[in-house]
């Protein structure tokens, strides 16, 4: 026995065009392929089937599924049949295998979504109270037909409506809070809806169950995207909007298309083509990547052409990489997304921009060449780490050693060596500055609200930086107990309790941070860090620099929760500093061994690639710097703290 269920799963999974076309020459004819009908050997395209469907011989009046197909064809057994087909669809099949009693929990709330689908999509075309929604389809220029296709429907912006009707057929308001349909704010509230005055996009499983829901605002505001929350059913990482659909349609094409957003998949879909999937606002996830690599060896993202969808496609690509599958990035005019760029300019000019896409390595190593990355030592040692993780990502043995050949190649040095650095442990990039809009801080715009939904905080980088530790994360500093956390501790509370000491310390740090060289980043950002590391700490830095001896209110102003917190800790800290000369020369020594440390260790990494020309220049700067850490070496951290009485 296999359980219901499973039949179900790969019954929906099975690609039923791939599956019998292995057996018959078949051929697209609109919707379905037709081909000789294998059973009464005819030659003429008489026998149809239908994608997601059975078949069907009109002369023969031979049908089935596609378990009946591989039964009479290969005279299987229906259980062998079963496990033939789960097995080409990606899907173990054991018998007895998940057996329940009674039917699977979250039927309930399958068929609970699915009315509400239902409702939501009568709501919007039938009666004047759609007339919004309607017309903004209209205004966006999508076909009814379309709209009808992805069951998009509209939730009014009055409360009683659909509560009203889904209880009226027997959902009370416990399931309907559950299904995350109702919300409410507070215990002795009434339950309201979540989806209110928006465009409702249903959401399937990949058997095809509707699990929850998107929904647009028709107007302006925020959030402009709203998602069912996480439940029984509804697990966002673990979806992909229209995988259901594309599925197929990524077997018979071999390939898969990414967009970002549910209007990039309705207009490709529209366009004609079916193969394309979008994670819903996050960061590609492992389980996501899984449900692709079960359909597709490639993948095309078809990201928006800023920033962050730059980012985010790098990302992508490096989770895809990981699970085997290859990645050619598409690149679209500025300013564009896919739903844009079809609609103004068709199918022909995707086709033309498709044809168009590059391997995601050969994209990157072109944007590094163009930004003039290997161009000297000191950049290339950069683009070489903006190009590891990537190297690591791919799973496929062969692409591997594409890529590694690909970056000796641009960076003119040896493979063996690109193979080694693959060998090292990955590097954790250095913190940086995070002086620039702390948690609190002001500008949390768009911009902002983008980076955070795709899991890249605040920045503007043309590469993504791999392992970023989150900025904006000020936590008490457990940093602090690192010595050179202490230093920079010590160094703010010289500055919040001798202000007299201020500008000496502003200045020597000033002075530091200009000696250490500060290099700029592959995406245009300086990459070394600055003297002062600690996110809260650099924030507080960074305030009492911009106005010495800032009036304590004026300051707390300009500072986070987090951040304020610290400073009244040290404000509050027993013990005078006894010689804050001393303190502040001892914690600066500190700091500058660390810098020199670090520069150090980029010259070790530097050396491998360094031509033979290039070497002795850089071990004199290497002897250099040791000289200048043993300078400043020699004093430790009880040196600065014995100072604090
Ligand atoms: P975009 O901001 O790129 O929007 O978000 P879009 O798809 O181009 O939408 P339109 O064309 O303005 O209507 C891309 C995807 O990110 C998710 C949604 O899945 C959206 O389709 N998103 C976006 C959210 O989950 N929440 C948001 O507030 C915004
Ligand atoms: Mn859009």
């Amino acid at each position: 026995m296999i359980p219901d269920e499973v039949v179900e799963q790969v019954q929906a999974a099975a690609d039923i065009v791939g599956i019998i076309g292995e057996h018959v020459r078949l051929k697209r004819v609109g919707s379905v392929f037709r081909g000789p009908c294998p059973f009464h050997q005819g030659t003429n395209a008489n026998f149809s089937v239908v994608p997601g469907g059975g078949y069907h011989c009109f002369v023969c009046h031979e049908k089935g599924s596609v378990f009946t197909f591989v039964q009479k064809r290969l005279g299987l057994t229906f259980v062998e049949a079963v496990k033939y087909v789960g097995a080409k669809s990606g899907i173990e099949v054991r018998e007895g295998d998940r057996r329940r009693d009674g039917p699977d929990p979250r039927e309930p709330l399958w068929e609970l979504n699915a009315a509400a689908a239902a409702w939501f999509s009568t709501t919007m075309w039938d009666g004047a109270g759609g007339k919004a929604a309607r017309d903004y389809l209209e205004r966006r220029g999508l076909s009814r037909a379309t709209s009808e296709r992805f069951s998009l429907g509209f939730a009014p912006p009055e409360v009683g409506r659909m509560r009203g009707y889904l209880n009226g057929l027997g959902y009370d308001d416990g399931r309907l809070i559950e299904a995350g349909l109702l919300a409410r704010r507070d215990e002795s509230d009434e339950p309201r809806p979540r989806f209110r005055d928006r465009l409702m996009f249903p959401i399937s499983d990949a058997t095809g169950h509707v699990v929850g829901f998107g929904g647009r605002l028709l107007g302006a505001g925020e959030p402009k995207y709203l998602n069912s929350p996480e439940g029984p059913v509804f697990s966002k990482g673990r979806l992909l909007y229209n995988y259901h659909q594309a599925r197929n349609a990524a077997r018979r094409a071999e390939r898969v298309i990414l967009v970002e957003g549910y209007f990039d998949v309705i207009r490709l879909v529209e366009a004609g083509l079916e193969e394309v999937v979008a994670p819903m606002g996050t960061a590609l996830t492992d389980s996501q990547a899984d449900l692709l690599a079960r359909c597709a060896r490639a993948a095309f993202l078809l990201y928006d052409s800023d920033g962050p969808g730059q980012r985010a496609s790098f990302r992508t690509a490096d989770v895809l990489l990981a699970h085997g599958l290859t990645v050619r990035i598409v690149t679209l005019p500025d300013g564009d997304d896919p739903d844009t760029f079809v609609a103004l300019r068709g199918r022909a000019a995707l086709d033309a921009v498709m044809g168009q896409s590059l391997d995601v390595f050969d994209r990157k190593i072109q944007m590094l060449e163009r930004g003039g990355w290997f161009g000297d030592l000191q950049r290339k040692r950069r683009a070489l780490d903006r190009l590891l993780p990537t190297i690591r990502a791919a799973s496929d043995p062969l692409t591997r050693d594409l890529y590694v050949a690909r970056t000796a190649e641009a960076a003119g040095v040896d493979k063996a060596v690109i193979a080694r650095e693959l060998e090292l442990a990955p590097r954790r990039p250095a913190a940086r500055h995070a002086s620039r809009g702390g948690p609190e801080g002001p500008a949390r715009g768009e911009a902002q609200r983008r980076d955070a939904r795709r899991g890249s905080p605040g920045d503007s980088r043309l590469l993504p930086r791999d392992d970023e530790p989150l900025q904006g994360d000020v936590a008490l500093p457990a940093a602090a107990i690192a010595p050179e956390g202490s230093a920079e501790r010590e160094l703010i509370r010289v500055m919040l309790v001798r202000p007299d000491y201020s500008e000496l310390v502003v200045e020597e740090v000033a002075r530091m941070e200009a000696d250490g060289g500060e290099q700029p980043d592959v995406d245009g950002d300086s990459a070394s860090a600055g003297a002062i590391r600690h996110p809260a700490y650099a924030a507080i830095f960074a305030a009492l620099a911009a106005g010495p001896g800032v009036e304590a209110e004026a300051l707390a102003e300009q500072l986070g929760v987090a951040e304020n917190g610290i400073v009244e800790a040290l404000r509050a800290e027993p013990g005078a500093i006894v010689d804050p000369e001393k303190t502040v020369s001892d914690s600066l020594a500190l700091l500058r061994a660390r810098s020199l440390r670090e520069r150090l260790d980029e010259l070790a990494r530097m050396l491998p690639l360094a031509e033979e020309a290039e070497k002795p220049a850089l071990l004199r700067r290497e002897a250099e710097l040791r000289e200048e850490l043993r300078a400043v070496g020699g004093r430790d951290w009880h040196s600065v703290r014995r100072q604090v009485v």
